[in-house]
C-alpha cells in the first residue's frame, strides 16, 4: 500500500488547480465517461485520474435518481457539487486534496447497498466506501471519515426522535475520527448542498465546540 504522501499530496505539476492538458480525455474517443458523470471533474493528480477510470466509481456515480434529501438525483451530480463548493470555498494544498478524494468516494457505493438488509456492516454505504477506498490509501483520517460520514445526521436524527443524545454514539464517533477538524470540514461540505437541511450540521457543530475545540 503506498502511502498519503506519496497518494494524495503530489498534484500535477501543472499545478494543483489545472488539468494537465496532456492527460485530458482522447478526443478520438468521445468524451471522458467520468466527466460525463461527475460534472465539472478534472483529475488533478494521479490518484485522481486512478479513481476516474475505477469501473466500480463510474458505476457508483451514474446511480441514483432525485429523492428526498439529494434532488440533484445522481451520486456524480451530488459530487460535482462537492468539488464546485470545495473550490469556492478556496481549499488549496492538501485539505482540497483530501476534501476531492472524500467527495468522489464517500457515497460512491451506495448502488451496492441493498434495501431489503439493515443498512449496517457491509451493507452500510459508508462503510463499503471506506473499504474501496483501502485500495487507494492507508490514511485513517481520511478512511474514517469517509466510514462516519453520515454518522453525526444518524445521531442527530435519534435525538429528535428519543429527545436526549445518544452520548455512547456520539464518544464512539468521535473515538474513531483522528482528525476532528477534516472531519467537520467535511461533513459541513456533504451538508451544504441543495436540499439538506441545515440543522444536523449546525447541531454538530455545537456539540463539538460544547464538548471539545476542533
Ligand atoms: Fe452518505
Ligand atoms: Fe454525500
Amino acid at each position: 500500500m503506498v502511502g498519503r504522501a506519496d497518494r494524495l499530496t503530489a498534484p500535477d505539476s501543472s499545478g494543483a488547480h489545472g488539468p494537465d492538458p496532456a492527460q485530458g480525455p482522447d478526443p478520438d474517443h468521445g468524451p471522458d465517461p467520468a466527466q460525463a458523470l461527475v460534472p465539472g471533474l478534472v483529475p488533478e493528480s494521479e490518484l485522481e485520474r486512478r479513481l476516474a477510470r475505477d469501473p466500480v466509481l463510474l458505476e457508483g456515480w451514474a446511480w441514483g435518481t432525485p429523492r428526498q434529501g439529494h434532488p440533484e438525483g445522481s451520486v456524480g451530480v451530488h459530487v460535482g457539487d462537492l468539488l464546485r463548493t470545495i473550490e469556492e470555498w478556496g481549499e488549496v494544498g492538501d485539505r482540497r486534496s483530501e476534501l476531492r478524494l472524500l467527495a468522489l468516494v464517500h457515497d460512491s457505493l451506495k448502488f451496492q447497498v441493498s434495501n431489503r438488509l439493515p443498512k449496517a456492516g457491509r451493507n452500510d454505504h459508508a462503510v463499503r466506501a471506506r473499504l474501496f477506498a483501502e485500495d487507494y490509501t492507508d490514511d485513517e483520517r481520511l478512511l474514517s471519515t469517509i466510514e462516519q460520514h453520515d454518522r453525526p445526521y444518524q445521531i442527530w436524527r435519534r435525538l429528535r426522535r428519543a429527545g436526549r443524545p445518544d452520548e455512547r454514539a456520539f464518544a464512539r464517533m468521535l473515538e474513531s475520527v483522528p482528525d476532528l477538524s477534516l472531519f467537520l470540514r467535511f461533513v459541513e461540505l456533504d451538508g451544504s448542498t441543495a436540499g439538506k437541511n441545515p440543522e444536523p450540521v449546525d447541531w454538530f457543530r455545537g456539540e463539538l465546540r460544547r464538548r471539545r475545540p476542533v
